[in-house]
């Protein structure tokens, strides 16, 4: 392999990400790599342990007690957090209520930062996120920033968590999607903008088949090189 392809996705929350990232990894056989996951995964530590945010020492001493792998099955990309399996734990609203306040810790956002520049050093891969086009993979040959109308994230987040069984209304996650944006937005540590070179993807009221032919479409001429 001459040079190895990065697909960059970053956007606001539940509009979409995952589901495309993955239809590509899977349509191309790419590597997919979902970088939330890894913040979710250092919240779910953070939390069980009690680990003090003002302190930055012990911000330090606590990533290093924390190893993430990811493994991959029939496309689904399992979380594994010091060996234990976490990919149901990490989704569920204790998580999603703190992620973004860890999220946009400095000494946090730096180990992510290197371990995923790690994983799409050689393969190609679809990795999604909040600043993987603009600070993970500023030079990614495909950049896309994904949109979609907040209340229409809000009820499809609610759908998924619905069928999984857990009790949450509607209000609430429009209400952790709408904080999270905001908190995403406007940290200082990479904040969630759009790279001057990115597409925009609205999928409001696009199936999830159809953003994937609008994706492949503007991947193709780097599939030909
Ligand atoms: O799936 P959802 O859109 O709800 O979120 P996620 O991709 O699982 O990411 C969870 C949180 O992690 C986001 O709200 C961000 O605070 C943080 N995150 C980040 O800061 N940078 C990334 N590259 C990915 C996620
Ligand atoms: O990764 P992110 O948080 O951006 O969103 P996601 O987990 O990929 O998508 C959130 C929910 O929206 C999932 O249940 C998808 O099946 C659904 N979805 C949809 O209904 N239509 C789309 N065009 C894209 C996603």
């Amino acid at each position: 392999m001459d040079k190895n392809i990065v697909v960059a996705i970053d956007g606001y929350s539940s509009c979409g990400k995952s589901t495309l990232a993955k239809a590509l990894a899977k349509k191309l056989h790419f590597i997919y790599v979902d970088s939330g996951a890894m913040y979710r995964a250092v919240t779910l530590y953070f939390l069980r342990n009690e680990t003090s945010l003002k302190d930055h020492d012990v911000i330090i001493d606590a990533l290093e007690h924390i190893d993430l792998n990811f493994h991959s099955r029939d496309y689904q990309t399992h979380i594994l957090l010091n060996g234990e399996e976490v990919s149901d734990e990490i989704r569920q609203m204790p998580v999603s209520e703190n992620v973004s306040a860890i999220a946009a810790i400095k000494e946090v956002r730096m180990q992510m930062v290197k371990k995923q520049q790690k994983m799409g050093k050689s393969k190609n891969i679809v990795m999604d996120g909040r600043d993987i086009g603009t600070t993970v993979f500023p030079n990614a040959q495909i950049k896309f920033f994904m949109t979609a109308d907040p209340k229409i994230r809000a009820e499809r987040r609610y759908n998924e968590l619905s069928i999984k069984g857990e009790k949450v209304s509607l209000e609430e996650i429009f209400e952790n999607i709408a904080h999270r944006d905001f908190q995403d937005t406007t940290r200082e540590e990479s904040p969630l903008i759009r790279a001057d070179d990115a597409i925009i993807l609205d999928n409001t009221n696009l199936t999830e088949q159809q953003q994937l032919e609008f994706a492949l479409e503007k991947i193709k001429p780097f599939l030909a090189l």
